[in-house]
């Protein structure tokens, strides 16, 4: 494989060729989602916000009663080597969680081994032209597959409804699909969190909403805070999107994308709006500080 664009997976510490990195079918993350996950990226090479994204792995896996196979610091210490071991001048990070290997069945009374699992790609981030035009979202109504449960606000494998809000999304020729709960709010993206500016004022669903509390969201909250914007943490009712001046989307991969479309309607101007763009520029700025980058 060309050095600098290469994927390679670590099981259990083992470094595997993309191509040839298997777990067993009984596994219970395959058989059920029963597992956990996080999502980074790199910057100059290095993993972004790495402790942040441990203590949610650790804190997604307590909720789900999956004992972590190793403590954090060695896995933070894996996936450190592991990136550096691949190469790439920058990269995507999975690291994933699984409760092991057992017999079919629900019941989780067996003598568990957590499989630890860390993916490690080239970065592949949205294009230019998503950022300096926007995407177009689709709204999803659903209940989340974890609400209500334990698992709520937690990375837990099962996608399925966020895969399906996708699906819905592609459809429509979106890029995310926002998801709208029970009571008709929007609560996150399918894999982001999701803001609304009005009147100058950022607004975004409070952790309390059931959402993932992103990295990302939180990172922007703090550039939002220095840069002396007016944030309001609130659920955000589905028809505030087509009434608010600028909506954004927030995920490890893509930082901030404005969206510009909603169900094919136009969010403010049709153009990423000004409050959106000041944000994005004071997330790079901040990005590069604490990652002491030059350029
Ligand atoms: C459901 C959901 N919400 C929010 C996010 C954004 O989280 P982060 O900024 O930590 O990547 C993700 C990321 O994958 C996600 O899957």
């Amino acid at each position: 494989m060309v050095r600098g664009v290469t994927t390679r997976v670590f099981i259990d510490g083992v470094p595997h060729e993309a191509e040839a990195a298997k777990v067993s079918v009984f596994d219970r993350g395959f058989l059920y989602g029963d597992s956990v996950f996080e999502t980074l990226r790199t910057y100059g090479g290095r993993p972004f916000a790495l402790p942040e994204h441990m203590a949610r792995l650790e804190r997604s896996a307590e909720a789900v009663c999956i004992a972590l196979p190793a403590p954090c610091a060695d896995v933070s210490a894996e996936v450190e080597s592991a990136i550096v071991a691949t190469g790439n001048p920058e990269s995507y990070v999975r690291v994933i969680v699984t409760r092991g290997s057992g017999p079919l069945g629900l019941d989780t009374g067996f003598e568990a081994h957590p499989l630890r699992v860390v993916i490690v790609g080239p970065l592949s981030p949205p294009p230019a032209e998503a950022y300096e035009r926007g995407i177009g979202v689709v709204t999803y109504r659903t209940q989340r597959v974890a609400e209500a449960t334990e698992a709520a606000g937690t990375k837990v494998g099962n996608y399925l409804v966020a895969v399906l809000a996708m699906r819905n999304a592609r459809a429509a020729g979106a890029s995310e699909a926002l998801i709208v709960d029970g009571a008709g709010n929007v609560v996150e993206g399918a894999t982001s969190n999701v803001f609304v500016v009005r009147g100058g004022r950022l607004c975004t669903p409070p952790v309390e909403a059931g959402i993932l509390p992103g990295i990302t969201r939180s990172f922007l909250l703090r550039v939002a805070a220095e840069l002396g914007l007016e944030v309001e943490l609130r659920p955000v009712p589905v028809g505030d999107l087509a009434s608010a001046d600028e909506v954004f989307v927030s995920s490890s991969i893509r930082e901030l994308l404005p969206v510009v479309r909603v169900d094919g309607r136009a969010v403010g101007v049709g153009s990423p709006g000004p409050v959106t763009l000041r944000l994005y520029r004071g997330f790079r700025e901040k990005v590069r500080e604490v990652m002491g980058l030059s350029e």
